[in-house]
């Protein structure tokens, strides 16, 4: 099966098996907006009702985890207007759709550092995530001000921490150990990673627990992103042999 591929199919995705953990990098809204001769705000506003969409298709399939990238840490580059129109964005989401969510009982986490974010968004966040804590349904992980490497960083200076003060050994250090100091901590690792957008690299997103995740890039921008499209990357994972290094 092409590593790269966007036909469409019609098998039916209940005879299929679903991935417990999806990841998808939330890719070419800015491309989107282009082509349309719009402002790239509007492509992220676009990307936004996709993303309602595809999460709540996701819990309705049997997917247990979703984790979507939806702002870097290298996001903060861009220029101050686009930065801006994000932030005004996610603060309509964590208002009004996510709300939505709870229809589902689909548990809300930000995945990433929120200190960088405006007192009323963390606040926000941390209401979000309190409110849905107690749900039994899919766990869904926003990934906001999310880097991988950053995240590496951060799980070393905890392990060092508690070598430093005495509550960890070193000789205990394992990969479970820095598994559980990510942000991704008692989760399992994502199956499957979806790049919608054409682009092939992983951008910074789960670095660590993507060792072994399919990866399915796909031609569509995410603001063009269907259930079908979604269909179809599953059914690709299917195709797949994973062999986890055995034979
Ligand atoms: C993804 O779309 C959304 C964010 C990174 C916030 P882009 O804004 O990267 O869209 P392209 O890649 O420029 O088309
Ligand atoms: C990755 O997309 C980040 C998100 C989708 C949130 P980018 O558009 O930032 O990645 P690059 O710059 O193309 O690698
Ligand atoms: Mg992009």
């Amino acid at each position: 099966m092409a590593f790269f591929s966007n036909k469409k199919s019609d098998t039916d995705i209940h005879k299929l098996n679903i991935p417990k953990h999806i990841g998808i990098i939330m890719d070419g809204n800015g491309r989107w907006a282009k082509k349309r001769h719009l402002p790239r705000s509007s492509g992220h506003t676009q990307g936004a009702k996709v993303f309602r969409k595809i999460a709540r298709y996701c819990s309705d399939i049997g997917v247990e985890y979703l984790t979507v990238y939806a702002f870097s840490t290298e996001n903060w580059k861009r220029p101050d207007e686009e930065v801006n129109s994000l932030m005004r964005l996610f603060k309509e989401y964590l208002n009004e759709a996510l709300r939505d969510f709870k229809d589902d009982s689909i548990v809300v986490r930000f995945i990433g550092d929120k200190a960088p974010f405006s007192k009323e968004l963390q606040e926000l966040m941390i209401k979000n995530e309190e409110e849905s804590k107690s749900r039994d349904g899919m766990v869904l992980n926003i990934a906001m001000n999310y880097g991988s490497r950053d995240e590496l960083v951060r799980a070393v200076k905890n392990i060092s921490q508690n070598v430093k003060d005495g509550s960890m050994d070193i000789d205990k250090i394992d990969e479970a150990t820095v598994s559980n100091f990510l942000y991704t901590a008692n989760q399992p690792d994502p199956d499957l990673i979806i790049r919608p957008s054409g682009e092939y690299r992983i951008s910074n997103f789960l670095l660590w627990q993507s060792a072994y995740s399919e990866f399915v890039i796909m031609n569509t921008l995410w603001p063009d992103f269907t259930t079908d499209d979604l269909d179809e990357a599953i059914r690709i994972f299917n195709n797949r042999n994973r062999r986890f290094g055995g034979v």
